[in-house]
């Protein structure tokens, strides 16, 4: 990232921190779990028993590799692969493999918003699969999505995995696959993972770990707010709590004050009161069934070709392209 680039992330951060703490009630954008500290805490996370998700999409890759790749290049006339989200790549690998054994003609273009990611992704793949072209890139998704749009005319599969769009409720899951929608041309496919409604409990013990690992990763948008805008949050007097409500599908995380308290943040000349038990919401993590994938993919324009999901039906990836 070009120290411009910087500049704007560091004053979204900023803007968006003051709105949030000082809006009724008080929420933080979860976009900003993830520095150095945040990206290490969420591997973590994905290691956790608790924690089903990223094992169950390990599993439907490694069952379903074939056949998600014979989709993905069905005229063997190459295809540019775009990951957005990408993360450390620890599942795509499966599929990389797959492609080149399979010979496919395909470039890698993993893009995220943390530039550890990224830079930590193509050194580890240029090491391991050095038959894989990669480019890598760095940007929010609604940012990338449109330069996506200018790219090239090469078939397009575009990958959102680890049910990333469950970060946002539906309005903005619309919006988004909107600009998906706007950003492929017909015969180009989306291949999207969304978790899958279950049993209550099962949902909420991924977001709630014994260890404690989910609460670090919460807290961690404190710890930044110490340390990027000099603010004395002290974490101890917070507490993460999760709720899911399974009639909307929606798992919520939330820091609650332990105590009436005001925190100070010098960066943004702000004083921040919590009375005893007040609240910062800080993310969703969407759970769908297949009903609700359809709608979303029809309000934007897109429709589901195909389905894969793992032995429990916890999890599923989708495969869509443009309505038409
Ligand atoms: C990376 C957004 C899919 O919501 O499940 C994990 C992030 N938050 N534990 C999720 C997360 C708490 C994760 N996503």
């Amino acid at each position: 990232m070009n120290s411009k680039e910087q500049k704007v992330l560091v004053s979204s951060f900023e803007k968006e921190v003051s709105e949030g703490l000082t809006a009724f009630p008080k929420y933080l954008s979860s976009k900003f779990f993830y520095d150095e500290i945040g990206d290490e805490l969420f591997q973590q996370i994905m290691e956790l028993p608790e924690y089903y998700l990223t094992r169950a999409e390990y599993e439907i890759f490694e069952t379903h590799k074939s056949s998600i790749i014979q989709n993905f290049d069905k005229s063997n006339g190459g295809f540019d692969l775009i990951e957005l989200g990408a993360g450390d790549g620890k599942k795509t690998k499966v599929l990389l493999e797959e492609l080149v054994r399979q010979n496919h003609d395909f470039i890698y273009s993993p893009i995220d918003i943390s530039q550890n990611a990224i830079d930590g992704l193509v050194r580890n793949l240029n090491l391991e699969m050095p038959n894989v072209t990669v480019q890598g890139q760095i940007g929010e998704y609604f940012e990338v999505l449109d330069r996506l749009k200018h790219m090239n005319d090469r078939k397009k599969v575009i990958m959102v995995l680890g049910s990333n769009i469950g970060n946002l409720l539906h309005s903005r899951a619309i919006q988004f696959l909107k600009k998906l929608c706007n950003a492929m041309n017909d015969g180009d496919l989306l291949f999207i993972g969304f978790d899958q409604k279950k049993h209550p409990q099962k949902v909420l013990d991924a977001y709630n770990d014994k260890t404690g690992v989910t609460a670090a990763f919460n807290k961690n948008i404190l710890a930044r707010i110490n340390k990027e805008l000099n603010g004395n949050f002290d974490l101890d007097k917070f507490m993460h709590w999760e709720t899911y409500d399974p009639e909307s599908g929606t798992a919520k995380s939330y820091l609650v004050s332990k105590e009436k308290q005001t925190v100070d943040i010098d960066c943004l000349s702000l004083q921040v009161h919590f009375e005893a038990w007040e609240s910062i919401h800080t993310e969703i993590s969407q759970k769908y069934d297949d009903d609700i994938v359809k709608w979303l993919a029809k309000e934007a324009g897109l429709k589901i070709v195909k389905s894969f999901s793992d032995q429990n039906n916890d999890y599923k990836d989708y495969l869509i392209t443009k309505e038409k």
